[in-house]
């Protein structure tokens, strides 16, 4: 059944979350360019006022901020009187916040790992649930839950995220299932590395994954994933080396899925590693040379031993 929103007459209205920055505020500036009515979710009011002043500002659109911390329990309810009191029902729903951190997961802050749950699992769950009634009586609109390449295999070094974008592809594949025929499109936004503050948030930087998959533009990201949804499918993965990627985790055993992406989320040993390499051998010569003379050599500080994560 086609999707009515793209005929529909009159405002349309979306709800972007993590639009401060990034991929989201990559998706607010299409759609505010195609004259959606929007309201923009994130923690840092500040940046979202800065996104919503320019959208007003180039596309006279009209932008509603919201700012919350969505790995609140709260906060789902919160965002609904939010919306309620600018008599705003959202259309199409972009479940885009998320964070992701790189480590093996028993020495990362359980904390921290548990908000990435509240956020990335249970507030799309939320979200996409507290929408989707007043989408299925309308019969249009939809969910675009932005998931992550990460979603089609396990991720050794980063463990909860993985596992977190891997329900979020399960769960929306699923709901797309229980609407079809509904009119409504719910889609699985699934992109590789996309240059954004994702991936110094969250320590990834100086991993072969993005060393080799070289990071997507946010806007060619957002653009790919806005197509998608337009063209309702339910698993959009963006590009041909995202696409065959994701093909190729369907074919090999998974023994060879999380050993491979063990060796792609590793921290390289970079030029920085080298440098202190080089500085541990020059201030052991050094010693070594002191002991042998007798002297107190250069007052070299002790160098930091490389960890095993081998982030230096
Ligand atoms: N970049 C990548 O390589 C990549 C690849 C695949 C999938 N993704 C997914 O794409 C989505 C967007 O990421 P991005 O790359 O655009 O990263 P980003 O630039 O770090 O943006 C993340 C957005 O989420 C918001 N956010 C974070 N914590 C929040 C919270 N507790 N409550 C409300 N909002 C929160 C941030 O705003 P505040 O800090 O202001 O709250 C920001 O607007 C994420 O779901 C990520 O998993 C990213």
């Amino acid at each position: 059944m086609k999707n009515l929103i793209w005929e529909a007459e009159g405002a349309r209205r979306a709800l972007i979350t993590g639009a401060s920055g990034g991929i989201g505020e990559a998706f607010a500036r299409i759609l505010a360019a195609e004259g959606w009515e929007l309201a923009l979710v994130a923690r840092n009011e500040e940046q979202l006022n800065r996104v919503a002043g320019v959208l007003r500002a180039t596309h006279q659109s009209r932008v509603r901020v919201i700012p919350l911390d969505l790995s609140k329990p709260e906060s789902g309810e919160r965002l609904v009187e939010a919306l309620g009191k600018y008599g705003m029902e959202p259309d199409v729903v972009i479940n885009n916040a998320g964070f992701g951190l790189a480590g093996p997961a028993d020495e990362l802050p359980l904390d921290e790992q548990l908000r990435m749950i509240d956020l990335n699992v249970r507030a799309a769950t939320e979200l996409s649930l507290r929408f989707l009634p007043a989408m299925k009586m309308r019969g249009r609109g939809g969910l675009l839950n932005v998931a992550s390449l990460a979603a089609f295999m396990p991720g050794p070094n980063m463990a909860v995220y993985f596992a977190t974008k891997a329900y979020l592809l399960s769960f929306t594949e699923a709901l797309a299932e229980e609407a079809a025929g509904s009119g409504l499109t719910i889609s699985a936004f699934c992109p590789g590395p996309v240059r954004t503050s994702f991936i110094d948030r969250a320590g990834m930087r100086r991993t072969w994954m993005v060393r080799l998959m070289r990071p997507a533009r946010a806007d060619k990201a957002a653009w790919d994933g806005w197509q998608g949804f337009k063209e309702g499918r339910v698993i959009i993965t963006p590009g041909l080396m995202t696409t065959l990627t994701a093909m190729l985790t369907r074919m090999t055993p998974r023994i060879m899925n999380r050993r491979i992406t063990r060796l792609l989320l590793a921290p390289r040993r970079g030029r920085k590693s080298r440098q202190e390499a080089t500085r541990t051998a020059q201030a052991k010569e050094t010693s070594e040379v002191a002991e042998t003379t007798g002297t107190t050599g250069t007052q070299t500080p002790e160098t930091p031993r490389t960890g095993k994560r081998g982030d230096g």
